[in-house]
């Protein structure tokens, strides 16, 4: 009898030469492995106003074919982030500019862990008001860019004062770079 371990294919990645209209095609890069297709919306949230960003995102992302977990960042560990073709970290801002304790710890790893090879885009709510507008978003930019993660798209601050045109108008144009980034292959 054939152990199944076996009969399991191993998680293995390849390129696709995809069709992308008027005879122009892209290479993709894609894994075998079940997981590996999807992207993370990692959030934190206090008040509920980036977890609706986080889940205008999934719906943008699933609107363009791309499978999307959502979990708050709480839940999440560094060791799993290897799963998925880009993270996408969400949070809102404490104190004075501060990354809040809901994402401490993800941050934390995040500056203690070499990210080369993983993707990451970057949102987070906050209010002008503050002199450090959703400084979260901008220490965690930072975290990853020091630790060799790549950025797929521009970090996005959404203001808690936005009518929700602009705030739709931002996350469209997010998504929409991530969106293309997928298509050039960069995640
Ligand atoms: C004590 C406190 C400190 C805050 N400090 C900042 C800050 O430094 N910069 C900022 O942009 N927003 C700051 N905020 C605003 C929150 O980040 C903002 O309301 C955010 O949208 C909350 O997101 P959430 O609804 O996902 O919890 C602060 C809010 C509180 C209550």
């Amino acid at each position: 009898m054939f152990s199944s371990q076996l009969l399991l294919p191993m998680e293995m990645s390849f390129s696709i030469v995809q069709e992308i209209g008027s005879g122009r095609t892209m290479e993709v890069r894609r894994s075998t492995g079940g997981l590996s297709m999807t992207v993370l919306v990692a959030y934190a949230t206090m008040s509920g106003h980036t977890e609706e960003l986080a889940e205008m995102i999934q719906e943008r992302l699933e609107q363009a074919d791309v499978t999307v977990v959502v979990k708050e960042a709480m839940d999440v560990e560094v060791s799993e982030l290897r799963e998925y073709e880009l993270i996408v970290v969400g949070s809102f801002t404490w104190g004075d500019g501060d990354v809040p304790e809901e994402m401490d710890d993800l941050y934390g790893d995040l500056e203690d862990t070499d990210l080369s090879g993983l993707s990451f885009a970057v949102f987070g709510s906050g209010d002008s008001g503050y002199a450090h507008f959703a400084g979260a978003v901008d220490h965690l930019t930072d975290a990853i860019r020091q630790q060799n993660g790549t950025l797929v798209a521009d970090s996005v601050k959404v203001d808690i004062d936005n009518d929700v045109d602009e705030t739709e108008e931002l996350i469209d144009a997010f998504t929409e770079q991530i969106r293309a980034a997928r298509e050039d292959g960069r995640w």
